[in-house]
Formats: structure tokens, sequence, C-alpha cells
């Protein structure tokens, strides 16, 4: 096993991009490499571009490879880049969202509940406001907005006064400064539950997560060539339901627009009508793959 990441639904993406062999393709998320290197494979002419905002990940995109292109950017800044690069158009583009294990597993970053460490959660080090500054500085109306838009807390009115109560006595610069604030108050069943969604909360505020996920759907679906493959793997709801819509009805409003003989309009044909997800077997062996959900679209 990988130590910095498994790839996850490896052969379903893969299979999924539908890769030419003299195509462009864009890895919008390198983290470990998994994806890239399979795609790589599978080229001959064609050339691999990846992103990670991750420092970090740098490290293995080291190949010796012509083809190979490694940018340490937001996936935001994706068009950009390209015009750089002088790529007008690109034949397929993978995005595998969240973190990787190794940012997880690094006890310095703040991403897990298991380790206690400043609330960091910055992918990228260059970001200016981290998680300490979202818990202690943000006002109660924007608390709650994180609460309710990244982790669906349909009344996250507790979470914020127990926040802002401990926070007006002693700041909060840990993770498990945080927990030990719900400790008592949350069952313990459903502790694990209760924190994933609070910590997701704040790394999706972090790193600017539905933003940046939404501008690059746009950007995408403008460089890909017709009969091109988006293919994005999510791992929670919040960020699948933006994918669905997108895939489906080209916004995020999931309203199908209709010609004046009433036929959907979409930038998209999709591939999957379901979402593809991890096999028993795959989850047995890679628990962090429970939760992928993976879509397919071909741009018309
Ligand atoms: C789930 S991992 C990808 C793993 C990869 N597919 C593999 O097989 O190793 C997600 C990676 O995407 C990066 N990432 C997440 N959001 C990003 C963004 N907006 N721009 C660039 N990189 C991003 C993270 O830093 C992380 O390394």
């Amino acid at each position: 096993m990988s130590k910095f990441h498994e790839p996850v639904l490896l052969d379903d993406a893969i299979k999924g991009l539908n890769i030419r062999p003299n195509g462009v393709y864009i890895d919008l998320t390198f983290g470990g490499g998994g994806h890239s290197k399979e795609i790589l494979k599978n080229l001959q002419d064609g050339y691999l571009i990846a992103f990670d905002q991750d420092q970090e990940a740098l490290r293995n995109g080291k190949w010796n490879n012509d083809r190979f292109i490694m940018i340490n950017k937001n996936f935001s800044d994706l068009n950009k880049e390209l015009q750089r690069l002088k790529f007008c158009n690109v034949d397929g583009i993978i995005a595998d969202l969240g973190v990787s294990s190794y940012q997880f597993s690094d006890n310095n970053r703040g991403f897990s509940l298991k380790y206690n460490s400043i609330i960091d959660m910055r992918m990228d080090k260059n970001l200016k406001k981290d998680g300490v500054f979202v818990v202690n500085k943000y006002s109660r109306q924007e608390l709650g907005r994180i609460f309710k838009e990244h982790a669906d807390f349909k009344n996250p009115t507790f979470i914020v006064d127990a926040i802002i109560k401990h926070r007006n006595k002693h700041s909060i610069n840990t993770t498990f400064d945080l927990k030990n604030i719900f400790q008592n108050s949350i069952p313990e069943q459903f502790h694990n539950k209760f924190f994933a969604r609070l910590f997701q909360s704040i790394r999706i505020e972090v790193n600017n997560e539905i933003h940046v996920l939404k501008s690059m759907l746009r950007q995408a679906q403008e460089l890909l060539v017709p009969t091109g493959r988006l293919v994005v793997i999510s791992y929670h709801s919040i960020e699948d339901k933006i994918v669905k819509s997108f895939m489906r009805c080209g916004n995020f409003l999931n309203s199908q627009e209709k010609d004046f003989f009433g036929n959907p309009i979409t930038p998209f044909k999709l591939i999957t009508k379901k979402p593809i997800v991890p096999t028993d077997m795959e989850i047995k062996l890679n628990n962090k793959a429970r939760s992928a959900k993976l879509r397919i679209c071909e741009k018309i």
C-alpha cells in the first residue's frame, strides 16, 4: 500500500476517462499520484498535467517524463495555467476531491480528530486563514453559516454558542481544545460522526472548497473538447450534490433548462446515471474509500 495515499476507485476512474493515447489529460488532485501514474501508462504521444495545491504532494511527482507537467497551484487556476502552457483544449479531466491520507495522518496539520494539533487545516500552506482563525475570529453568523452549509447541521446554534462561550475565556487552538468543548454534551456513540462533520465544515471553509469546486467545474466545461470526459470522485454529500447537479444540468441549481421543444439543454452526456461506489472489498482494504462517489460525464 502506498504510504502517501492509496488511490480510490482507480480502475473505474481510469476507464471513465476513456483515454486517447495522444490526448491531453489533467489530474487536478495529484496527491500521491496514483491516478496520474495510470493515466501516464495509457498515453503515447499525449500529455498529462497535474495540479496539487499542497507543497508536500510535489515530491511524489518528481517523475522523469517529458509528457508530464506538475503544477503546485489550486485547481481554480486551471484555465490560467493551461493558457500559460499554451494548451487550449483537453481530452479528459479527473478530480479526486478532498484530502489525502498523508494530510490526514500528518499529526501537525489539524485535519484528523485523532491527533492533538493546532487547527491548521490548510492544504496550501500559503493560505492566510487557518482553522484557528475561523474558530476564534468568525462572528456568530459566520460560524452558523459554515456549520449549516458545509456540514448540513440543521440547527447549529448550540455548537456556535458553545464555541463562543469557550473562546470568550480561552482561545481554541488545538483539535483537542475543540473536541473538549463538546465531549460531555454529545453522547459518546455520536462523537465520531459529530466531530467528523464539525471538522469537515471548518476544513471546507479554510480551503474555500465549495467556491473552488464550482469554479473548477465551469472551467472544465470550457476546456474539454466535445466527447472529452470529466471524472469526479467526491467524499461527502455537499460536494457530491454540486457535481451531480453540474453534470446533469450544467448549473448548480439542479434545474434542467429546456429548449423550445421541451428537450433538456445540457452541456454533458451522463456516463454514470448513478454514482459508482467502491466494492466491499475495496472498503475493507482501504477504509478511506468508504464514502467515495464517482461520477462521469462527457462533453457534448
Ligand atoms: C484525495 S487526494 C488525491 C489522491 C490522488 N488521486 C492519488 O491517487 O494519490 C486529494 C489531493 O488533492 C489536493 N487538492 C484538494 N483540493 C485541491 C484544490 N482545490 N486544488 C489543488 N489541489 C487540491 C489535496 O492537496 C490532495 O493532495
